[in-house]
């Protein structure tokens, strides 16, 4: 398991979310306001991206009319069937001990301004001789 730079902490903003793709798999990444949250971008109904879900606080109700809201549990709602999902567990709450998508831990650190990329170009060492500069291959 390694860690990977996926997008700086500002490219999401509070309530949105970003598809990512890291070592061939779709992660959705969610900023729910208070924290960063990534699961299995993959629903496990029938596929849809779980990025374009809306998300929400958990409500529970012990009577009509009588509910309460966990704002520290944030859930997303699949955007095709409305499937829910808690996003710290990944687990679902239409079967929430047979169904889940897999949560990813996300952390957000601080940078000097700037983030090493995935891309790099080969060195070579170079000096000066007298007048000339000389590379080593
Ligand atoms: S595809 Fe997600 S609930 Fe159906």
């Amino acid at each position: 398991m390694g860690r990977h730079v996926i997008c700086r902490a500002e490219d999401i903003a509070p309530g949105s979310s970003k598809r990512v793709e890291v070592e061939g798999r779709e992660i959705a990444v969610f900023n729910t306001g208070t924290a960063f949250r990534a699961v299995t971008n993959r629903c496990p109904h029938e596929g849809a991206d779980l990025c374009r879900g809306r998300i929400a606080a958990f409500v529970d109700a012990d009577a009509p009319g009588a509910f309460t809201v966990d704002e520290d549990r944030v859930m997303v709602r699949c955007p095709w069937h409305g499937w829910e999902f808690d996003l710290e567990t990944g687990r679902s709450y239409c079967d929430p001990n047979r169904v889940r998508v897999k949560p990813f831990e996300v952390n957000v650190q601080q940078a000097d301004g700037r983030v090493e990329g995935k891309y790099s170009v080969e060195t070579f060492p170079v000096e000066a001789e007298g007048e000339y500069l000389v590379l080593t291959i």
